[in-house]
């Protein structure tokens, strides 16, 4: 079987991910890079990895560092992730285009402010796959806070609805005091 690549991307898109923007330090100014393939990989050592193409700079960035941030993206930084994805950005405008304001870990590594959840990761292995690299690294430090993921899916931002049963059970005061328990909306 013959699939192409746009088959292939559309396929893909159908897999619901959320959105995080890879942090590294690049000669003391900060370096993001929207990415969506990430996932955990190993619990003892503690493992993630992302696969970043081959012709991103964030590909020779975190060669040369060998050390990141991945900033889970809450629902209402929808505008840092596209900043963060144009290859015409400018870190100096991203305060004032996007919202994105950075702290930085005792590593020197950029943490984005208002993130659902942080990640300080030192690379273990990069294994080349295709057009991309997979940056596996291990997990030294997170960061979590309270709120709702901005989701991707099929080419487009989502924000988390409510869950069918609690919906059905008449929960809704729950969901407008931010306590419902969040779920992807269904059907
Ligand atoms: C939702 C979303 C997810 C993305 N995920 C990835 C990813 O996982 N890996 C990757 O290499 N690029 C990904 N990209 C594209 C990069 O963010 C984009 O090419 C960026 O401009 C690369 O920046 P750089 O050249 O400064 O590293 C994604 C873009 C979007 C909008």
């Amino acid at each position: 079987m013959s699939v192409a690549q746009a088959e292939f991307r559309e396929a893909m898109g159908c897999f619901t991910t959320g959105v995080t923007v890879i942090t590294v330090d690049y000669q003391g100014e900060v370096h993001g890079m929207t990415a969506n393939a990430f996932t955990s990989v190993s619990l003892d050592p503690l493992l993630v990895l992302v696969c970043v193409d081959h012709r991103a700079q964030t590909h020779a960035h975190l060669h040369a560092r060998k050390r990141f941030g991945v900033n889970v993206l809450a629902e209402d930084q929808r505008a840092i992730s596209e900043h963060y994805a144009r290859p015409d950005r400018n870190h100096e405008r991203a305060e004032a285009e996007a919202g994105a304001r950075f702290e930085r870990t005792p590593h020197g590594t950029p943490v984005l402010r208002g993130a659902l959840a942080y990640l300080e990761c030192r690379l273990h292995t990069a294994q080349d796959a295709g057009d991309h690299t997979i940056f596996i690294a291990e997990v030294e430090d997170v960061l979590v806070r309270e709120g709702n993921p901005l989701l991707y899916f099929q080419g487009k931002y989502r924000v988390l609805g409510m869950a069918k049963e609690d919906s059905e059970t008449g929960s809704a005061g729950r969901a407008e005091r931010g306590l419902a328990k969040p779920a992807l909306r269904k059907g």
